[in-house]
């Protein structure tokens, strides 16, 4: 049975059982892609960024194929030690507070964001083996073609080199931190050249330090327009074995790139209306259940299963679509003026590229609807 043929019969089986809307994972899928990943970047150290999705079975397939996860908060660090004890963690993230500083015991690498917070990770140690750091660094850099910046310029993420030079004052006083290198995630959608780019300055920027450690980010671009048009993992393997120097460990961290394709929302048609003269399909569910349309600005990428309609129910033949969900927002929109064949309530859209960045950063609770069943697939 094909993914879409997997999909199609639990998606009705779930309208069947009033199981809408529902995320659905594709761990057989995911297993593929996080395979050809790992195969791709000989000798680099592939972490994944939690943030993306958390989802624990999704940390289950990919943990073999990655050397440890990236986590951003304290919750992370927990919710991923629960699921793999033995997970390596790379700890990043501005705002850290005491308590969270406090763990850098328990992970590999602490990222620091700023000197005062290196003194109070200074501050909070004891005695115990050294902690070893990465100073995350915000170089100038232009940055082109990004779906986000973190880095370039003026950005509360890491430090310019006046910070990553008081850092390195203080480090030089205290044995029981120990600098490892740097960290640098300076952006996020962008391809493979553009990502060698900046890697080859963050390079520069390490070596002129005289650290070997390199722990480049993620933002791996993906296309929601496009889904088939990739991240070259090929070729920036390629290019960061040229880049890499002997002796040089070289890191990465991706999220969206890794779960994106494997996750799908799914969701009945409820209702289709014409008014003033635009044609809405409204969904059960919204984009308080998956925000990124919203938040990217897209058009989420759907397919639509046919499902148990009758005569009386509202359709349409050849014409666009604006489809939206639940909620009393006019923001609440997944997708604005699609070309479709067909369409009838009683119908499931499917919306792909749904596994990352997705119901983890939505609004749940805002109208009080239900929330989505979770089913993985494979
Ligand atoms: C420090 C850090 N690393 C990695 C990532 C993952 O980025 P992406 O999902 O674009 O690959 C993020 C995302 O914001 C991040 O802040």
């Amino acid at each position: 049975m094909t993914t879409d043929d997997a999909l199609a019969a639990l998606a009705g089986r779930l309208a069947a059982a009033d199981g809408l809307p529902a995320y659905v994972y594709d761990l057989a899928a995911l297993d593929r892609h996080a395979a050809a990943v790992r195969a791709a970047l000989d000798g680099v150290e592939l972490y994944y960024a939690v943030k993306a999705n958390p989802d624990p079975a999704l940390l289950r397939v990919l943990a073999p194929y990655v050397d440890g996860f990236e986590v951003s908060s304290g919750g992370e660090v927990a919710h991923v030690l629960s699921i793999l004890p033995d997970a390596r963690l790379a700890f990043g993230g501005p705002g850290k507070t005491d308590a969270e500083l406090a763990l850098a015991p328990k992970v590999s690498r602490l990222h620091v964001e700023s000197p005062y917070e290196l003194r109070r990770l200074a501050g909070l140690l004891d005695g115990g083996d050294p902690v070893d750091i990465l100073l995350r660094v915000n170089l100038e850099a232009a940055i082109e073609g990004a779906a986000l910046t973190m880095g370039g310029g003026a950005t509360p993420f890491g430090m310019d080199h006046a910070g990553v030079e008081e850092c390195l004052k203080l480090l030089d006083r205290d044995d029981r931190l120990r600098l490892r290198g740097i960290h640098a995630h300076l952006a996020s959608g962008l391809d493979a050249p553009a990502l060698l780019a900046l890697a080859a300055e963050v390079l520069g920027y390490a070596r002129d330090l005289g650290l070997t450690e390199i722990n480049l980010g993620g933002g791996m671009a993906v296309s929601y327009r496009n889904p088939a048009q990739m991240f070259d993992w090929a070729a920036y393997g390629r290019g960061l074995a040229a880049l890499r120097r002997p002796g040089e460990v070289l890191r990465i961290e991706p999220g969206r790139a890794l779960t994106v394709y494997c996750g799908h929302y799914l969701t009945g048609v409820i209702d289709i209306k014409r008014v003033h003269g635009e044609t809405f399909a409204i969904v059960t569910g919204g984009t308080h259940h998956l925000r990124t349309p919203v938040t990217k600005g897209h058009d989420q990428p759907f397919t639509v299963i046919p499902g148990r309609t009758t005569d009386d129910h509202p359709r349409i033949h050849d014409q666009t679509v604006t489809v939206v969900g639940q909620l009393c927002t006019p923001k609440d929109v997944f997708a604005r003026n699609i070309p479709i064949a067909r369409l009838a309530v009683g119908d499931v859209i499917a919306f792909s590229m749904a596994g990352a960045y997705a119901w983890n950063i939505s609004h749940h609770d805002f109208l009080m609807h239900p929330k989505p069943g979770f089913h993985h697939l494979g």
